[in-house]
């Protein structure tokens, strides 16, 4: 069994973007600029938000948080995004999900500029995505791509299971294991809530991507031997054995899946570490504004 290091790939990746962003300095270019959205104090999304504006940090970006109470009307953070769609100086910005819940999480995605939605959960992107174009791609997804790309993985006719239908990681995760080409060509089975069999249908795939959001959901039992297995689950579980009070929990019951697999990714130092890469990448992308991507169409 082999781990799959994601927090020293996503290293190696920063690495690589930051030499990148000296480029464009020294050249006199324009610094890469995200600004992030977060609405209200969950503890989760603060976490995440703060991990990415560290990480802008690192490779040299500028970012700017913008805060608001979880009181904000939709009408208040509708007029936001329509700040920084007309902002020259941002390139790229995110509005951290979810929204408390008078807030249409539809209505903000859709108002996002599809040509600084870093994120890639506009529809325009999605759609290109899905048909092969140019486009900034979820996060999570193409940083599971980058992983079974940079540890070698086969994926050409392969079996793969994704676990959860979510607009986020499920759905996009799918369109990107069938694409045509490496990493791709996979036989994707999508299952969820109301599948039957799942067990069965798990114990063919040759690679499994968990993505539920229940804690150790997959158990040995539903694991071929030599199966790939990548957690993309996050759950903050309640634990009186580490300082923060909770321990961020993966959908596979890791210690007893692990023994059966080729590579599996743990949880934390996975896929989590990659997602924000991902963000970074799209983000250098959103600043290069002649790209395909970016190009008004
Ligand atoms: N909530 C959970 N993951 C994400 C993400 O990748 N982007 C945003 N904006 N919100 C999230």
């Amino acid at each position: 069994m082999q781990l799959i290091d994601g927090k020293a790939v996503a290293a190696q990746i920063k690495k690589e973007i930051a030499e990148e962003v000296a480029l464009i300095k020294a050249k006199g270019g324009k610094t890469p600029h995200l600004a992030a959205v977060l609405v209200g104090h969950d503890g989760g999304s603060e976490t995440y938000v703060a991990n990415k504006v560290r990480a802008c940090e690192e490779v040299g970006f500028r970012s700017t948080l913008i805060r608001y109470e979880s009181d904000v009307t939709e009408e208040e953070l509708l007029a936001c995004v329509d700040r920084l769609n007309n902002d020259d100086d941002v390139d790229g910005f995110i509005v951290q999900l979810p929204l408390p819940g008078h807030i249409s999480e539809e209505k903000v995605t859709e108002a996002i500029d599809y040509r600084k939605d870093v994120d890639g959960f506009h529809p325009v992107n999605v759609g290109r995505m899905a048909i092969g174009l140019p486009c900034f791609l979820s996060a999570t997804p193409s940083g599971i791509m980058e992983l079974l790309k940079r540890y070698e993985i086969e994926t050409r006719g392969k079996q793969c299971v994704i676990l959860g239908r979510s607009n986020i990681v499920g759905k996009p995760a799918a369109l990107l294991m069938m694409q045509k080409g490496y990493p791709g060509d996979c036989t994707v089975t999508v299952c969820h809530s109301r599948t039957k069999n799942i067990k069965e249908i798990c114990r063919q795939a040759d690679i499994i991507v968990a993505a539920l959001g229940v804690p150790e959901f997959l158990k040995a039992d539903m694991v071929k031997e030599g199966a790939v297995v990548i957690d993309v689950g996050t759950t903050r579980v309640p634990s009186d054995k580490t300082k923060s009070g909770f321990k961020l929990t993966g959908d596979v019951a890791f210690d007893e899946v692990a023994p059966k697999c080729s590579y599996i990714t743990p949880v934390p130092g996975g896929v989590g570490p990659m997602t924000i890469v991902s963000l970074l990448k799209n983000t250098l992308l959103a600043g290069k504004k002649n790209d395909l991507v970016t190009k008004k169409t």
